[in-house]
């Protein structure tokens, strides 16, 4: 695993509890300007975002969501007061360039539970027993993680959570996958989007790109090319699959961290969620996968979550593939059960 790229690992959607409290002591001059016609309780924001944790990662995937306008509500948390409260005000700061006009009736204050104040978002309390109890888990285990944190803190968190498991994912390969395109489509001179390409199993280094299902425009690359992902391939297609997997070292190597594309990768998982749009990702769940266990596969995402699975149609060396690259994960959660 990337060290810069954990910071949002499970996408949290509850129903938003928070109300919003009259302020009484209002000044006069808005007395003398404003005229209330309404005195009931604020509508509540029919959807909220909390992104836990504020560093690199977290903030790109706030700033990824912001900027989409993908929810009424986002909420920041973190252990470190200083940090949280300065990007809470920076984002703040910049309401007035961001604001889709859902907002307007909160004074643009729409980052945190505390919408009167500009006080650092306070978790709920479950939040923050969720915060306590994930961080010095994280910590503890972290030594003999290495690269496999990120599907493992899928399951860490669902244990912690106590929600149901079709509602906690890990962003899985949904990162890689939008590298694989990228990288793919450029060698074919095409856009990202008109490239169809999977990455499953474990993000990082025992990824599995399934060479069988890529396609553009319907015309199945393996047909053309019957070697298209291996050793024996003339064109090196397999290239771009190890340059998929060290390009966040590189990234890393060079800017000290990845951030903006896990930032944008969470986003487009939350539009999917947040939007019901069931479209599909390869995200990793703790929702028994075909092959045995929680790593990547293609999720349909909407409103309620995972609701389904698609089972692909592998071939044998991709079948085992995954299944290798599930054992590393599953030897890992063996020694976690206690977490
Ligand atoms: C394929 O590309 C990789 C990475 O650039 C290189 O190390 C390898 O030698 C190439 N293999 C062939 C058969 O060209
Ligand atoms: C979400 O999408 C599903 C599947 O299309 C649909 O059955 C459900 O009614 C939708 N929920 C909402 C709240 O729109
Ligand atoms: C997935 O599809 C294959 C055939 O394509 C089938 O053999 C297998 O049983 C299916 N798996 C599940 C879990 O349905």
């Amino acid at each position: 695993m990337h060290t810069g790229s954990v910071g949002v690992l499970s996408i949290l959607l509850s129903p938003s509890t928070i109300l919003l409290s009259a302020d009484l002591n209002m000044a006069s001059i808005l007395q003398k300007l404003i005229t209330p016609l309404f005195s009931g309780p604020p509508e509540l924001p029919r959807n909220k975002v909390t992104v836990v944790g504020v560093g690199q990662v977290g903030m790109a995937c706030a700033v990824s969501i912001l900027l989409r306008e993908l929810t009424d509500e986002l909420a920041l948390v973190d252990v470190m007061e200083d940090k949280l409260k300065g990007e809470m005000m920076d984002l703040q700061h910049g309401s007035l360039l961001l604001c889709d006009g859902k907002l307007p009736h909160r004074g643009g204050d729409g980052w945190g539970p505390s919408a009167g104040g500009g006080e650092p978002a306070e978790p709920r309390p479950e939040k923050r027993q969720h915060l306590q109890t994930h961080r010095p888990s994280d910590r503890q285990i972290q030594p003999q993680l290495h690269h496999h944190r990120v599907d493992v803190l899928t399951y860490v968190t669902w244990k912690l959570s106590g929600l149901p498991k079709h509602r906690v994912i890990g962003s899985g390969t949904n990162l890689d996958s939008a590298r694989f395109r990228f990288l793919m489509a450029e060698k074919l001179g095409i856009h990202p989007s008109s490239f169809n390409g999977w990455i499953l199993g474990e993000h990082g280094d025992t990824s599995v790109p399934v060479w069988s299902g890529t396609n553009v425009a319907g015309v199945n690359l393996q047909t053309l090319n019957p070697e298209i992902g291996t050793e024996n391939d003339e064109e090196n297609w397999t290239e771009t699959h190890k340059m998929v997997v060290d390009s966040a070292y590189e990234v890393i190597r060079l800017k000290g961290y990845t951030n903006w594309a896990i930032g944008l990768s969470v986003a487009d998982l939350t539009e999917s969620l947040i939007r019901n749009m069931s479209r599909i990702h390869p995200v990793s769940t703790m929702v028994q996968g075909m092959y045995g266990i929680s790593d990547a596969l293609p999720c349909v995402l909407n409103g309620g979550g995972v609701a389904s699975v698609v089972n692909m149609t592998l071939t044998e060396d991709e079948v085992s593939q995954l299944q290798e690259s599930a054992s590393t994960l599953w030897d890992i959660q063996k020694d976690l059960q206690d977490v």
